[in-house]
C-alpha cells in the first residue's frame, strides 16, 4: 500500500480545507467537503475490504451505492485537518442499499463524517444526474455572501442578478446563476433534500443566514466557483449604500455570453 498521507485526494483536501480556513470562510467547526474518489485510487491507498466501522446515514442513497468519498469530520475544524488528516477526514464507502456508510480510514478519535452528510450525498446524486463528472460538494460561512443574505431580496433571480452585476467574470463563471434556500434547520434530510432539488439547476445554493453551498468537478474548481460569489458579494457590500453611477448592463452580459461561449439563466437577462 502506497502513504496515504501523499494521496493526491487526501493532499488536495488538505490544502482546500486549510485554503477556506485562511480565507476566513469556516470558523470553529464551520464547513464541510465531500470529494468523491475512484475505486481504482482508493485501493492504492487502503484495503477496501477492511471496514473499520458501519455507520448508518439516516437516509436512502441508492444512486451512490458502491462509491467511494473523502468526507470532514463532524465537529472538526478546517483549520486543523493539516495537522492531523487522520482524525478531521475519512473515507467511506456507501454499501450496497444505500443505506449505510462504511468507513474504511480516517476519524481516527472515533468521529463520524459531517452532520450535513444528507445534504452532501443529496446533492452527489442530483449532480451526477446531471454531470457525470461532478466530484466536489464544498459547504462554507462566506462573511459577505452570508451578511448579502440579511439585506438583500432572497428571490434567486434578483439575487443572482446582483451578483453577476458587481464583477465582469461572474456570468461566465456561475452562468446558472444562484440558487437560494430560506433559512431552515441545518444538518436534517430536510434541508438535504432542498438542496438537492436546488443543485438541479445551479451548481450554487446560498443557504440564507448560513452560508453556501457549491459542486464542481474538482476541489480547485468549486473552491473558485464559491469564491468568484463571494467576491461579488463583497464588492456589493461595499457599494449598496451609495448612489450607483455605473453598472454592468445586460447588453454586456450578452456580449460576455457571446465572447466566453456560456449562456445565462433562461429568463435571467433582458
Ligand atoms: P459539521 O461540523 O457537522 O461538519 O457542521 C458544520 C457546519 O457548517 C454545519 O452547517
Ligand atoms: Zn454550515
Amino acid at each position: 500500500m502506497k502513504d496515504i498521507l501523499k494521496a493526491p485526494f487526501i493532499v488536495e483536501m488538505v490544502r482546500t480545507t486549510t485554503n477556506m480556513y485562511n480565507h476566513g470562510w469556516d470558523e470553529r467547526n464551520g464547513g464541510n467537503i465531500s470529494l468523491r474518489v475512484d475505486e481504482s485510487e482508493i485501493k492504492e491507498y487502503v484495503d477496501i475490504d477492511k471496514v473499520i466501522r458501519t455507520i448508518p446515514t439516516g437516509f436512502d442513497a441508492p444512486e451512490l451505492a458502491g462509491m467511494y468519498f473523502v468526507v470532514t469530520g463532524t465537529g472538526k475544524y478546517f483549520k486543523n485537518v493539516q495537522y492531523d488528516p487522520e482524525i478531521n477526514l475519512g473515507i467511506i464507502k456507501i454499501t450496497a442499499d444505500g443505506k449505510n456508510a462504511q468507513l474504511l480510514w480516517g476519524y481516527e478519535d472515533g468521529g463520524q463524517f459531517t452532520s450535513e452528510l444528507p445534504a452532501h450525498l443529496m446533492s452527489h446524486m442530483a449532480r451526477l444526474r446531471i454531470d457525470s463528472e461532478n466530484r466536489v460538494v464544498m459547504h462554507c460561512h462566506p462573511a459577505n455572501l452570508l451578511a448579502m443574505t440579511y439585506v438583500h431580496d432572497l428571490n434567486e433571480k434578483a439575487f443572482t442578478r446582483t451578483l453577476w452585476q458587481m464583477c465582469t467574470e461572474c456570468i461566465v463563471v456561475f452562468p446558472d446563476g444562484v440558487n437560494v434556500l430560506p433559512w431552515m434547520l441545518c444538518g436534517t434530510n430536510e434541508i438535504g433534500k432542498a438542496t438537492a432539488k436546488k443543485m438541479e439547476t445551479s451548481r450554487l445554493v446560498v443557504w440564507a443566514q448560513h452560508g453556501i453551498y457549491g459542486a464542481g468537478k474538482d476541489l480547485d474548481e468549486t473552491f473558485g466557483l464559491i469564491e468568484t460569489a463571494e467576491k461579488a458579494a463583497e464588492i456589493y457590500l461595499k457599494i449598496a449604500h451609495l448612489p450607483l453611477v455605473n453598472t454592468i448592463t445586460d447588453d454586456n452580459m450578452h456580449q460576455l455570453e457571446e465572447r466566453f461561449n456560456v449562456k445565462a439563466r433562461d429568463g435571467y437577462l433582458d
